[in-house]
């Protein structure tokens, strides 16, 4: 036996004494590829390197996650479900419902998820009361973020209701900026476009029109009016195919070509892997408009049922739920990802300015019917719906019609998405 061969004996043979720890492996399926984003992942691959299991990385390019869903459906078909995916909201209860996922109970007994998770928070992980999912964060749709240097130099404040945001985004563009940094694709759209329902109709029409669905509040002269509005911020935004990913258009806003970005706080993450510190060289604040209330995104991964798994790597799954919660992996990951804990019960002191008013906001908003699901991120409804809902507002941003006609359109493709069989 050479000097390797007996050292592997060696592992294998400890590996398989009780009470030591077994070093497995797993693979995660995940989108996270920009520069903020890479850096919050790469903190939960080295938790589990540091537990000795070995992380198999299993990213799929595309912001908002929709190739990595294609790919994710195409393997668990297949009968090679990966250990976990970054999947969300009511996607979770499909993956359950079809027999696919795992009771994580005992893990969140261990770990006492009851009493740390908000309720909105907790309920998203579970299916008829199963834990079976973990949450990494709470991100928050509608935010504004903006350069602090072109706001000072044309001598206007964050706006806080869309007649400060027309006055400011005139200024802007005289002085030769352009004003809205957006990526040229549906899910940003949508993006945009719910935060703007929020801002223009307030929370009760947004729950009626986009996550429950209501046709008169579909077909309501609200509706119209956030349409007029989100065309208006059209004619500050010009769109173009070489402009697609989101953080692309991050990058204009932290080097100065573009005042304003709309958009989740995963752009905080670039800011900050950047280097750049929040209320000196960006400003964050929540679309005018929308001051304590807060459309949520939570992000989590969904943990299959690994039949037929090896007992290290039954380890290795339990160990990633049990990294994900820790207080260490949140702290750090969140503080990279640009979002907030989903656990309320940690302390919020080493956090940034942005994070701490998101995670007051997150509270304000749970206690005045304010905090509603992002139907562009997946926690309102259905895959397929949100599906129907980015295609007909990617459309109406290239090609727009008068409002009402967009009214009538979006709530003939919501309702077309709820009944197709898909
Ligand atoms: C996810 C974020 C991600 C963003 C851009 C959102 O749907 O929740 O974690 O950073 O898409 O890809």
């Amino acid at each position: 036996m050479t000097l390797s061969t007996r050292t592997m004996a060696f592992s294998a043979m400890l590996c398989l004494l009780p009470g030591l720890p077994q070093a497995g492996s797993v693979e995660v399926l995940h989108y996270w590829t920009s520069g903020g984003e890479a850096r919050s992942v790469q903190v939960l691959q080295q938790a589990m390197q540091e537990d000795g299991h070995t992380w198999d990385d299993f990213v799929v390019q595309g912001g908002g996650g929709g190739n990595a869903m294609a790919t994710l459906q195409d393997r668990v078909l297949r009968g090679n479900p990966p250990t976990a995916a970054q999947i969300k909201g009511l996607d979770i209860q499909r993956w359950a419902r079809l027999g696919f996922l795992s009771n994580i109970n005992d893990l969140a007994d261990e770990q006492q998820w009851d009493e740390r998770l908000p309720p909105v928070v907790a309920a998203a992980m579970q299916y008829n009361g199963d834990y079976v999912a973990v949450p990494v964060n709470v991100h928050r749709t509608n935010w504004l973020w903006a350069n602090k240097r072109i706001l000072d130099s044309v001598g206007v404040a964050v706006p806080t209701t869309w007649a400060e945001f027309d006055r400011a985004a005139d200024l802007i563009a005289a002085a030769g900026y352009r004003v809205i940094a957006q990526g040229h694709q549906d899910w940003q759209h949508a993006t945009l476009f719910e935060t703007v329902a929020l801002s223009v109709g307030g929370p009760e029409f947004y729950q009626a029109a986009l996550v429950e669905h209501d046709f008169r509040a579909m077909r309501s002269d609200t509706m119209d009016a956030v349409f007029d509005r989100y065309y208006r911020l059209l004619e500050h935004m010009p769109l173009s195919d070489d402009l697609g990913e989101w953080n692309q258009a991050t990058s204009l806003v932290i080097n100065g070509e573009a005042a304003f970005q709309f958009m989740g706080d995963w752009a905080k993450g670039e800011f900050s892997a950047e280097g750049k510190v929040a209320n000196t060289d960006y400003v964050c604040a929540p679309v005018p408009g929308t001051q304590n209330q807060f459309l949520f995104n939570i992000d989590s991964f969904a943990i299959f049922d690994l039949r037929g798994a090896s007992q290290a790597d039954q380890t290795a799954q339990n160990d990633l739920v049990r990294n994900i919660m820790d207080d260490s992996f949140q702290r750090t990951f969140n503080q990279n990802k640009g979002s907030i804990p989903p656990r309320t019960d940690m302390s919020m002191s080493a956090f940034d300015d942005c994070a701490r008013v998101s995670m007051s906001e997150f509270i304000a908003a749970a206690a005045n019917d304010s905090l509603l699901p992002s139907i562009a991120h997946g926690m309102a409804t259905t895959g397929t719906v949100q599906g129907y809902f980015y295609e007909k507002i990617g459309e109406l941003t290239v090609n727009p019609i008068s409002p009402s006609e967009s009214s009538r359109e979006l709530a003939k493709a919501i309702r077309y998405g709820q009944y197709v069989i898909k």
